[in-house]
Formats: structure tokens, sequence, C-alpha cells
């Protein structure tokens, strides 16, 4: 099985059966901030788009890059189809030019012609990616590979039945605008960034260590900033907090946890994985790319600086009434949000920049009130403050999904009072009637779920499934003094008082397990 790097998350599977693209992206993402890093543009897609079957992990705009789908790779190619509980995938694959679907039942195992095995695992909270996110496991002669690339199962039990698997790519850096957006002192924003930065590579190691493949290859990540307003997120200025760490790094830090069965891919390079091992040949020898990473990133800045201009003249759309259309799509949202409006729990506050720079419209969603209206000098649960011009094109456009563009730009900065929400976020990338109506239903049965199942961790009885996404405890959990900590995503618990210390509500079940009485039963949403 040959695997060919095609950037950030991308690549070439190549067998004798057939070959499969995976995320292929190009062109910039996220209002023009995210670009793949290493620069991937000057491959050669009209080759590599040539291919059998093509597989899109997710929507986010660093896998889904619509203008290179359309434009480079081959509309013969059959796409691989995670199960997604809604249409968008397919709806926007066939708009580009696509015909032809494999719908992968989920986590079954497929046999294509020639003998090529594929198997889709589909995530589907609506925190999972753009609701939906998934992974790629494939088999070919007795050579097994699972793209996980940035999804983020419970476990990956369901591969590991499936046979040895030889290589391994998964995510390790970054890919969120926490906490480089929020207003703190530059110190707090420093801890907190190196707590994130350790918690990816915590995660990575477990994911790694569950699977225990032969070779590990880091992927999907980090994409790089070249908007001179963005420059300072890459990870050239020995900041210890900053969270975009590049597959060098990945390298060095695996090193000190003991790994030795690391491969780097560079857009270009090739390995040949087999059942004894693998060789890959590189472009360039990838230490001294790496050495050279800051030149690189300033010579495709200015590469790139057109593309970054045309896309800005693009934004401005004064004619918007931004707090009218705002109103007129998000009210009918609130007015139907049961388990959304009821987690955020309080009005969430835009100050919109106007074109001078200066000038500020505040405008309030108010979940509890249902409403969208002026800023009436109220306390609020957020803040986001960016460009108006961000609003307006999100509005004319039609965005359903203000993560997968505003929010993932970082051209914004936020303040909260209080815990992160992961509602507020869950209810700006539903704006859709589809969308909303699926959250709203995955929070209805989650909440109804009874999870009754303890184990005991370090003197304590604790539930097993973690109060967030369910991660197994056994595995996850990791317990100092009275807290937990589930190494998935990095939430906190309290114990000996079920408090989630991370975000609002999920409150855990747990006891000493010396004591007589148990907590109370924990909570899905508060
Ligand atoms: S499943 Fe997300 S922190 Fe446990």
């Amino acid at each position: 099985m040959r695997v060919t790097g095609t950037g950030h998350a991308s690549m070439r599977i190549d067998t004798a059966a057939g070959s499969i693209v995976c995320d292929p992206w190009v062109n910039p993402a996220y209002f023009a901030s995210w670009f793949p890093f290493p620069d991937n543009s000057q491959l050669d897609w009209a080759t590599l788009g040539q291919c059998d079957y093509l597989y899109v992990s997710h929507l986010h705009r660093d896998h889904f890059d619509a203008k290179h789908l359309r434009d480079h790779i081959s509309k013969d190619a059959t796409v691989l189809l995670p199960e997604f509980p809604t249409s968008e995938m397919e709806d926007e694959l066939r708009e580009l030019g696509f015909t032809k679907f494999l719908k992968a039942p989920n986590e079954q195992v497929v046999e294509l012609p020639g003998g090529l095995k594929i198997m889709i695992q589909a995530l589907t909270s609506p925190t999972d990616g753009p609701i939906g996110d998934s992974s790629l496991w494939v088999e070919y002669d007795g050579v097994r590979l699972l793209n996980q690339n940035d999804a983020r199962p419970t476990d990956l039990t369901v591969f590991a039945e499936l046979g040895h698997v030889h290589a391994h790519l998964l995510q390790f850096s970054g890919a969120i605008w926490y906490p480089m957006v929020y207003e703190l002192p530059q110190a707090a924003k420093t801890a907190f960034g190196k707590q994130k930065r350790e918690r990816q590579f915590d995660r990575t190691w477990r994911y790694i260590d569950d699977l225990k493949a032969d070779h590990v290859f880091p992927i999907a990540g980090p994409p790089c900033f070249l908007d001179d307003e963005l420059f300072q997120f890459n990870d050239i200025f020995g900041d210890e907090g900053n969270i975009f760490p590049d597959q060098s790094v990945f390298l060095s830090e695996y090193a000190k946890v003991g790994g030795t069965n690391g491969i780097v891919l560079l857009p270009g390079s090739v390995a040949e994985v087999t059942t004894e091992g693998a060789t890959t040949t590189h472009p360039v020898p990838v230490e001294e790319f790496f050495a050279n990473k800051r030149a690189h990133l300033e010579e495709m800045r200015e590469r790139k600086r057109p593309i970054i201009e045309a896309e800005k003249a693009s934004w401005r759309h004064p004619e918007v009434d931004v707090l009218g259309e705002m109103k007129r799509r998000i009210e009918p949202l609130l007015d139907e949000s049961i388990y959304l409006a009821k987690g955020v729990g309080g009005p969430v506050r835009f100050d919109l920049v106007g074109y001078d720079g200066e000038s500020v419209e505040s405008i309030v969603v108010d979940f509890p009130g249902k409403e969208v209206r002026p800023y009436a000098d109220e306390k609020v649960r957020y803040r986001f403050r960016t460009e108006r011009a961000l609003i307006e094109h999100l509005l004319h456009i039609g965005e359903v999904d203000w993560v997968n563009s505003l929010f993932l730009s970082c051209r914004f900065s936020a303040a909260r009072i209080g815990q992160y929400n992961e509602f507020v976020y869950a209810f700006f990338k539903c704006l859709s009637e589809e969308r909303l109506q699926y959250a709203e239903g995955w929070y209805d049965e989650h909440e109804r779920a009874v999870d009754a199942e303890d184990i005991t961790l370090d003197g304590w009885v604790v539930q097993r499934r973690c109060p967030h996404l369910k991660a197994d405890l056994s595995r996850f959990g990791i317990v100092e003094g009275d807290q937990l900590t589930c190494q998935l995503h990095g939430w906190k618990f309290d114990m000996s008082s079920g408090r989630c210390l991370t975000s609002v509500g999920h409150k855990i079940r747990a006891h000493r397990a010396d004591a007589d009485t148990p907590a109370p039963a924990g909570e899905a949403v508060s």
C-alpha cells in the first residue's frame, strides 16, 4: 500500500485495487485565515486527482475544499460517504459534479472490487465537527491503515478488532481558537495554551497506545496563518503556549514518551507500507525543511498575499441590514430550541466593528428571551467582537455554520462569564432548520440516556462514561486528588461535588469507594 502525503489531512492511498484521495485541501479556509502547511499548492494535482475513490472525512473547510474538489478531482471517482445524519455532504458534492456515491454503512466493512476493503466510522454528535466527523479504515493485501484524521472516537476498539493496523494517521496539533482569541492577560493565555498543547499530545499518545500500529503518521495540522494580522499564531516564536506545534515537534515530544515509529509526510512524500515495514521518500529532507520553517512561511506569505487581499475585498456588503437579517434568520431557530437555548442560558453579545475600525454596533442574541435585539447594557454570557464585514458576508452567503467560518477564522476576540459553554458554539453551527432539529434531538436522547454503569478509579466509584461525550473513563480518566480529568477533551470534574469544572452542566456521578452514600446521579444538561 502506497501513501502519498498531499498536505494537512490529505493523502492519496494507492493499491493494486484502486486509489483513494482523502480530504484534498489547497485553497485558504475560514476567511482566508488557514492555509495548508507545508504548502501543497504546487503538487501535480492534475495527476493526483485522477483517482478511483474520494473520501472526505467531514465538512470542515480544511477537509472539504469545494473549489479544489470541483477543479481537480475526477468526477469519475466514487465518493465513499460516511453515514451522517444530514445529507449536506452528499448534496454539496453533487453540486460540484460528483455523481457516484457509496454510502458506507456505519462501522461495517465494505469490500470493493479487486479485494480493497474499507470501513468508515461516522461520529455524529453536535460537537463532532460540523455535525459529523469520521475516520476511514482501509485494508488491502493484508496491510491495514487507519486514517483517523481529526476525528475523536471514544476509543479505537472497532478498528483494532479488525486486526493489527500497520499505518495510523492522526491529528496531534490544535485546530481551534482557544485560548488565543480570549481577552485575557498574556500570562493567563500562555498558561491555558500550554495546558491545551499538553492535553493535545496526551490525547494523541492515548490513541496511539490504543491501536499500537506499526507506524504513526502525524497529520491534520497545524495549518499556517499568512495574513499579517494572524501571522503570530504560527509556532515559530518560541511561545510555549502556542497550540499549533508542527510535525517535527510531534517527533521530539513523541520520542520523550518512547515513540520511535513516527513518520512525517511532507506534501509529495511517499510511504510504501507493507506488513513487514515502511520505506519513505521525501521531496526534501524533513529535518532541513523544518529547520527552514520560518523562511518557508515568509516566502509563502508574500506569494499568497494577493489571494488574501482579493478575499478581503469580497467580504463587505453594506446593503445588508445586520440586525434585521440576524433577527429574521435566528429568531425562528431560538423559538424552536429547547436544549441549546437552555444550555446557553443567557444573552450572547456581538460587537461589530464598522469599516472605519472604530464605530461599534452591539447586537444581542437573547437565548432566554428568544429574540435578537440591540444590546441593552446588560450582563451577557459571552461577548464576541469582530468586523461587521464578516457578519455581513455570513448573512450574504446564508452561512448555516458560523463555527466553520467565523470562529475557526480566529478573526474575533471573545470574553465570557464563567466556564466554557459548548451550547453557544453548537447553536451557531446549527443555523438551519435541519441542523437545529438534529442537534435538539441528539441532546434530547442524550439527556434521557441512563448511564448506570460504574467503575472504580483510584479509590473513587465513578460513572463509566464521561458526561461530555461518553468516553470510557476506565481508559481516559485520570484521577489527581479529588479531581478527575477525562483525557479525550481534557474536561475536569470535582468528584466530591460531581461538578464539571470545564463546562456548564455535565455533572458526574462519583463517590469515594469507602463512603456509604453515593452522590446524586449525573445529568447531561443543566
Ligand atoms: S468525552 Fe470529552 S472530555 Fe470526556
